[in-house]
C-alpha cells in the first residue's frame, strides 16, 4: 500500500469516532485532509467543526461544513489529527505543518484526541523528526540559544527564503538532534522559555487513541 492509501485508510477509520449531532475538532496536514474529505460524506450528521488552521477551515468550508470559532464552543467529544511522530504511550511530535499552537488549543477542549497516522510515524524515541517550536518573532534568536543549550540545534523554518509565519503571525524553530526520553518533562521545560508560544510536544495531553495505518490493516492503539 502507498503512504496515501494508508492515510486514507486511517481517515476512513476515524469516521467511526465522530459523534453524531456534535462538534468535531479537525487537525491539519495531509492525513487530516483525507479525514476532512471523508467527513464531508457524513456532514449532515455533524453539527459543525472547529479547525486548527486557516487551511483546514478553508477545506472544511469548501465541502460546505460549518466552521465555528472555538470561543463559541464548550463541548467537543473528539479531535482528529495526524502526527509527525507518536510513541507507544501516545506522546507525539506535531507541527510539521506549522499549526501546532492551534492544534494544541483545539485538542485541549476535546474529550478525546484521535490520532491518525501511517505506520512510519510510530517510534520508540521521539526526536528524529525535528521538534517544532512556535516563537514570538522578536525572541527567535534568544529562544534558539536556549534550545541549543538543551542539546538540540534550532533552525528557523523558512519559506521561499523568508522566515515562515504561522497563522498566528509567529515563527517556527525546528530543533534537530534531540533524543526525547522524557517528553512530558521536555514539554514543560520548553514551554517555560520566555518567548515560546508552544512546543510541538503533545505529551502531557497526548493521544487517547491512535489509528495506525499498516499493510496488515488499521491498528488501534488505546492509551
Ligand atoms: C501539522 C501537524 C500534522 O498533523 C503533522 O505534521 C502530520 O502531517 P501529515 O499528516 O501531513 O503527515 O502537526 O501542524
Amino acid at each position: 500500500m502507498t503512504q496515501d492509501e494508508l492515510k486514507l485508510a486511517v481517515a476512513q477509520a476515524a469516521i467511526a469516532y465522530v459523534v453524531e449531532g456534535e462538534i468535531v475538532g479537525v487537525g491539519t496536514g495531509s492525513t487530516a485532509n483525507f479525514f476532512i474529505d471523508e467527513l464531508a460524506k457524513i456532514k449532515h450528521k455533524v453539527k459543525a467543526a472547529v479547525a486548527s488552521s486557516e487551511a483546514t477551515a478553508a477545506r472544511l468550508r469548501g465541502h460546505g461544513i460549518t466552521v465555528l470559532d472555538l470561543n463559541e464552543v464548550t463541548s467537543m467529544p473528539v479531535y482528529v489529527d495526524g502526527a509527525d511522530e507518536i510513541t507507544a504511550q501516545g506522546a507525539m511530535i506535531k507541527g510539521g505543518g506549522a499549526a501546532l499552537t492551534r492544534e494544541k488549543i483545539v485538542a485541549s477542549v476535546a474529550q478525546k484526541f484521535i490520532c491518525i497516522a501511517d505506520g512510519s510515524k510510530l517510534v520508540q524515541l521521539l526526536g528524529k523528526f525535528p521538534l517544532p517550536v512556535e516563537v514570538i518573532p522578536m525572541a527567535h534568536a534568544v529562544v534558539a540559544r536556549k534550545l541549543n543549550s538543551l542539546g538540540g540545534e534550532a533552525r528557523l523554518r523558512l519559506k521561499d527564503g523568508q522566515p515562515l509565519l504561522t497563522d498566528n503571525g509567529n515563527m517556527i524553530l525546528d530543533v534537530h538532534g534531540l533524543q526525547i526520553a522524557d517528553p512530558q518533562a521536555l514539554e514543560a521545560t520548553i514551554n517555560n522559555i520566555v518567548g515560546v508560544v508552544t512546543v510541538g510536544l503533545f505529551a502531557k495531553q497526548g493521544a487517547d487513541v491512535c489509528l495506525l495505518g499498516t499493510s496488515e490493516g488499521v491498528k488501534t492503539l488505546v492509551f
